[in-house]
């Protein structure tokens, strides 16, 4: 028996909550760098007061310049304890400026030195499955072997699995291999953090999350899989010889499957995501007469405890502290 600890993630609902609010104003304008910065800027507002010494490891922008906390940037209170940080403002910018579905403010945390740096090499090959098919799957082997093994271990046929796939031309190879499995399929257009812990809620609807997708969002889902139960499997993908020629000069492994502990490796992980618009794991911000509703989930590997919280804020009294939810004019 040990005596309880901070549950970090309880801090982190304050910094979701904020970057979902201000992020969510932007809905549908078009302005997905709008979306972007007003995130950036609540979560900066609301970070110095999370007690801890925490340096971003998994920050954005590397990918499109978009604003960002950036990587090696401190955060927090700057006491113990001493944290990797992996901040997500918003998955689902694109999403989030043309109105779509399923937006998330994202931020995990783990302790100092356990979670991957994937540096230039934005995106990785992923496989992610829930709980029950944790040990089932293996990125090295064909996609319909895989299918098999889930099916397997869920007790359904391969007819009943439901795959989410990014759709993008990159994985037109992983959409084939579904189908001629015999497979449903999910495609969306972003947001696969989101898509990764689908596949460890029992209800969603998801069973098993395939494709390339982004290296900081498979970092940040490993995290939260390691909270809520699950298994996520990746392998670094380059884009193009310039990028093979950098994984050869950092001496990053193209070939080798990244798990689990390669991702983060750490016993106490912390995770937070409000929705931003509504999606299958989330509801988005609603805007009320005084304020705003929002939905966030907060789990921690240590206890294993996820916790939904359903907020009421207030903007006259918020008002005092900052003016990030305003409306955009
Ligand atoms: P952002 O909203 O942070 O730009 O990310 C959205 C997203 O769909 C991620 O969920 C995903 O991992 C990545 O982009 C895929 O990258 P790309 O859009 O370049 O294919």
């Amino acid at each position: 028996m040990t005596e309880p600890r901070r549950n970090l993630a309880l801090d982190l609902v304050r910094v979701t909550e904020a970057a979902a609010m201000a992020a969510a104003r932007h809905q549908g304008r078009g302005d997905k760098e709008a979306v972007d910065r007003a995130a950036v800027d609540a979560m900066r507002n609301i970070l110095p007061t999370v007690e801890m010494d925490g340096i971003v490891v998994i920050g954005e922008g590397e990918k499109d310049a978009a604003p960002m906390l950036g990587n090696g940037e401190r955060v927090g209170s700057g006491d113990p304890p001493q944290m990797d940080v992996a901040v997500d403002p918003v998955d689902g910018t694109r999403l989030t400026a043309e109105g779509g579905p399923g937006a998330l403010a994202v931020m995990a945390l783990a302790t100092r030195g356990s979670m991957l740096a994937p540096g230039r090499l934005v995106y990785m090959d992923k496989i992610a499955v829930g709980e029950p098919a944790r040990g089932q799957i293996d990125l090295d082997a064909p996609i319909p072997h895989n299918l098999r093994q889930v099916a397997r271990a869920l007790d359904k046929d391969v007819a009943d699995l439901t795959a989410i796939i990014l759709d993008r031309p990159r994985n037109q190879p992983h959409i084939d291999a579904v189908r001629a499995a015999g497979a449903r399929i999910r495609l969306i257009r972003d947001g696969d953090i989101s898509a990764a812990i689908a596949t460890a809620v029992p209800d969603s609807g998801i069973d098993i999350l395939l494709g390339i997708g982004g290296s900081p969002e498979a970092v940040t889902a490993a995290c939260a899989l390691q909270c809520i139960g699950g298994e996520m499997q990746t392998r670094l993908w380059a884009r193009d010889d310039s990028e093979r020629e950098y994984a050869a000069a950092a001496g990053l492994d193209l070939h080798g499957v990244i798990g689990m502990r390669g991702l983060v490796d750490s016993e106490d992980v912390f995770f937070a995501a409000t929705g931003v618009t509504s999606g299958e794991l989330l509801d988005g911000v609603r805007y009320t007469a005084d304020g705003a509703e929002t939905h966030t989930v907060v789990m921690r590997s240590y206890t294993g405890t996820v916790r939904f919280i359903r907020a009421t804020h207030r903007f006259d009294r918020l008002g005092k502290i900052t003016d990030a939810y305003d409306p955009p004019r």
